[in-house]
């Protein structure tokens, strides 16, 4: 296990339950977001996501669940994911020990593969819980989105006494359609799970508030952390493949450097790679470019 840590945000790489068990303390962390393998044979840097057994993949997820709950304070919120297949498993182990407020469905637009033989499947849940129904974070202004009927509709209610417009925002559903990562995208890193940050970017807002502490025991892409940071909270990830390790002392601004290796995003295919030898003054393409058009 190692740990990286720059002003309020800590990287552990390593095995979750190891750094859930021996690096964080019972009861400390406001806001958990935890997106685990789903035992669906994804490969993540070579780590094949697969169990021998559903059995063995639940009890596995049961003893970080357990570990989960407990680092949560007492008015904490934790959103899980897994694959909707495992999801009722959750379902039941979890209301047994928290409150279960929502059951969010993550609607995107297309899947990587198109089912020709059955309905594709476009979405992924995600459990919303907290330890305390009656004393949790909820920052309901800082999520609003539009109401189609007040905001674009622009109806107004005749039923009331006093004709009424209705309201032009609202807390959002528990259906999100929020579109995947996809390559072009910015914030599009290689992992092949990557969660969006408009994603996290609502549950942080919603669920926690500047200064507490965001936890993320399968960080991946670090895409929780580096939304919290963005939103000025502090961040914990935890994750076991060295290469994702990397992603995130990036993101966050941890490191610029990991072992001698300077730490830079990946070029996409179509970006222009500079190198030391292939440096250029860019004055130059601006010229050729207004030569080309006015001699048209
Ligand atoms: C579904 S992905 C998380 C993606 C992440 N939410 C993001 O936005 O990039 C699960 C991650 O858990 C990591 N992982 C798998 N087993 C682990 C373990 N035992 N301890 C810590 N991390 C683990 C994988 O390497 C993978 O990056």
């Amino acid at each position: 296990m190692r740990l990286f840590e720059k002003n309020g945000h800590a990287i552990i790489w390593g095995d979750t339950i190891e750094a859930l068990s021996s690096e964080i303390p019972d009861g400390s962390v406001d806001l958990i977001f935890a997106d685990p393998p789903y035992n669906i044979g994804k490969n993540f840097n070579g780590r094949k996501d697969h169990w021998p057994s559903d059995e063995a993949y639940l009890s596995w997820c049961y003893e970080w669940l357990n570990l989960c709950i407990a680092k949560l304070k007492p008015h904490g919120s934790f959103y899980v994911m897994t694959a909707t297949q495992n999801m009722p498993y959750f379902d039941i182990f979890l209301r047994k020990r928290l409150h279960i407020l929502s059951r969010i469905v993550w609607a995107y637009d297309s899947s990587g593969v198109q089912a020709r033989n059955y309905f594709g499947s476009l979405y992924e849940p995600i459990l919303f819980c907290v330890k305390d129904k009656d004393n949790y974070t909820f920052n309901t202004d800082d999520i609003l989105v539009a109401a189609r009927t007040g905001a674009t509709r622009k109806l107004i209610d005749y039923r009331k006494p006093i004709p009424t417009k209705y309201n032009t925002k609202k807390v959002p559903g528990n259906v999100w359609n929020i579109p995947r990562v996809r390559y072009r995208m910015d914030e599009y890193e290689n992992h092949p799970t990557q969660k969006p940050t408009a994603l996290l970017d609502r549950i942080v807002k919603a669920s926690s508030n500047p200064g507490d502490l965001v936890l993320d025991p399968f960080s991946g892409t670090f895409t929780t952390s580096y939304v919290a940071q963005s939103l000025g909270r502090d961040s914990l990830g935890i994750e076991i493949e060295e290469e994702y390790v990397k992603v995130g002392l990036r993101r966050l601004a941890i490191q610029e450097h990991y072992n001698g290796e300077v730490l830079r995003r990946e070029p996409k295919t179509y970006e222009q790679q500079d190198g030391p030898d292939q440096q250029h003054l860019a004055i130059f393409e601006r010229h050729a470019q207004w030569n080309t058009t006015s001699h048209r």
